[in-house]
């Protein structure tokens, strides 16, 4: 017998009996709704650019997982490349072109940038209507202010994660493990906003009493990109762990949360792959027809 077609496909469950919380099937989800939404428009292309500068192998291959999900999402993707030569004037003249250009919708520049490059002025050329990663510092100030606009990929990729699985947050103590302005900074702030309403800690490479301040929460997101350092230790028993962190080695990538031994103690997790990562790119996506809609390119 198979499910009805409207009601959600139930949760997987880790064999410590944790629900997986799962980024390839919601990832898929939210890019199917948006091709849906975009062929009942029958709207002018939606269009996402990607700029990246280098050859780092791993940049490479997660703007072509963009470029293939905006494609099954009914977008067309334009794929800007400059050597890892190129000078601070030579980035910044694509990006503006793109900013000018009112056939693109929205404007990822891959980071980090190679060399001595400055992504400070080459963001800042991105219009905040255009800024799909929400790392302008006119998106970091709505953000900050409690004001609508686009907000970066992961952090929105997480709060998706959180809604699907039914995590509740109001009143609840979050911990986030990481600062950065991609992910623990504006996750923070998305956690303690009015309607979300967690108390958050944003804990750091600095904080003194990691394991303590972890084992308070509710909710632990590991940001840091230091391989295993959320170990069952830190976690409450039944608390919602989400592993947000990449560390690359000879052995291969893995994330921040020791999986194995963590889902025996957790509630809910995110596996790895297959958690926060494919809902980046979802959240791109859906950024890029949000960023569309404030241009007014595409119906409201
Ligand atoms: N590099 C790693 N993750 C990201 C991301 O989400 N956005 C951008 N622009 N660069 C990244």
């Amino acid at each position: 017998m198979t499910a009805p077609a409207d009601r959600p496909a139930p949760p997987e469950i880790s064999p410590g009996g944790a629900i997986l919380m799962n980024g390839l099937r919601l990832r898929d989800e939210i890019v199917d709704g948006l091709r849906a939404t975009i062929e009942a428009a029958g709207s002018p292309p939606v269009c996402l650019a990607t700029v990246l500068v280098g050859d780092d192998g791993p940049s490479q291959r997660y703007v072509k997982m963009k470029h293939e999900r905006a494609a099954k999402a009914g977008m067309i993707s334009r794929h800007e490349t400059l050597p890892a030569t190129a000078s601070q004037a030579q980035v910044e003249e694509l990006v503006q072109g793109l900013a000018d250009d009112p056939a693109v919708h929205g404007i990822l520049v891959q980071l980090p940038l190679p060399g001595d490059l400055d992504e400070d002025p080459v963001l800042a050329l991105v219009p905040a209507e255009k800024d799909v990663d929400g790392l302008t510092i006119a998106s970091m100030g709505r953000l900050v202010r409690g004001l609508p606009g686009l907000v970066g990929c992961t952090p929105l990729g997480v709060m998706r994660l959180l809604e699907r699985y039914g995590v509740a947050t109001s009143g609840r103590r979050a911990v986030v493990i990481g600062r950065s302005t991609l992910v623990g900074l504006p996750l923070s702030l998305l956690l303690a906003r009015k309607g979300t309403d967690a108390t958050v800690t944003m804990a750091h490479s600095r904080t003194t009493d990691l394991l303590d301040v972890c084992r308070d929460a509710d909710i632990l997101v590991g940001a840091a990109g230091q391989a295993g350092i959320i170990t069952a230790a830190h976690v409450k028993p039944g608390a919602a762990v989400i592993d947000v962190g990449v560390s690359r080695s000879a052995a291969g990538i893995a994330g921040d949360v020791l999986f194995d031994e963590v889902q025996a103690v957790a509630g809910a997790i995110t596996p790895m792959p297959g958690g926060t990562g494919p809902m980046t790119v979802a959240c791109l996506l859906e950024n890029t027809l949000t960023a569309a809609r404030l241009q007014g390119a595409f119906p409201a």
